[in-house]
């Protein structure tokens, strides 16, 4: 069965390095046979993690159905970019959230659970935004998401991106086939177990 991989950028911005690198994932993903869904964080707004508003509220709707499409996934891909060579407070909440989701509908779930991961940045910079992808990678850890190891860093992501939105430069194309072939045999793996 070809894996279901989720996709999405870790910034909403208009015309984001991020999408463009997720884009290219999405298609090289597809390439390769997974069935891939890609989303936009803009359709699932959240508030900041607040404690207060969970215990009066519980768990935003919004972080209910990303947690739900996590786990309606073998795996997920995340393009992120850097920001003071850390996590973007946008992926950070969203992750934050949806590792405070305990049930749903009554019965226990853990949207991350036999979940795997890979990751990729972009940054305008030389480092392509490789230092937070170091900080990404714990924090996803913690939430007992598997990461693969192979990862993509699109440096001077102003001229990476030809005019299909394919990355110009071999080397990084052949990194991000890695990353896409590395994180759908291991989603393969994985859902085989979990079905068995
Ligand atoms: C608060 C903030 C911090 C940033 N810190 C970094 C950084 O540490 N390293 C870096 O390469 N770029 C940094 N940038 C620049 C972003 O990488 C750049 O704006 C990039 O285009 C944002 O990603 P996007 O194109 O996917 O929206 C920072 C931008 C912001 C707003």
């Amino acid at each position: 069965m070809n894996p279901r991989i989720l996709v999405f950028a870790g910034s909403l911005r208009t015309g984001a390095y991020s999408i463009r690198t997720a884009d290219a994932a999405t298609k090289e993903l597809a390439e390769q046979g997974a069935e891939v869904t890609r989303i936009s964080l803009g359709d699932y707004p959240l508030p900041l993690v607040n404690q207060d508003l969970e215990k009066e509220r519980g768990i935003p709707e919004n972080a209910m159905k990303l947690g739900r499409l996590i786990a309606a996934h073998d795996g997920f891909l995340i393009a992120s970019p850097e920001y003071n060579a850390s996590i973007p407070p946008l992926v950070k909440n969203t992750i934050d959230w949806v590792s405070r989701i305990r049930n749903d509908g009554g019965r226990t779930f853990n949207p991350y659970r036999g979940k795997v991961a890979a990751l990729c940045s972009s940054s305008e910079g030389n480092l392509g935004g490789i230092r937070c992808l170091y900080h990404l990678r714990a924090v996803l850890m913690n939430c007992q998401v598997e990461i693969i190891t192979p990862q993509c860093s699109v440096s001077r992501a102003h001229g990476a991106f030809d005019e299909n939105g394919d990355l110009k430069e071999e080397r990084l194309r052949k990194t991000m086939q890695n990353v896409c072939s590395t994180l759908i045999e291991r989603a393969r793996m994985l859902s085989v177990r979990m079905d068995g």
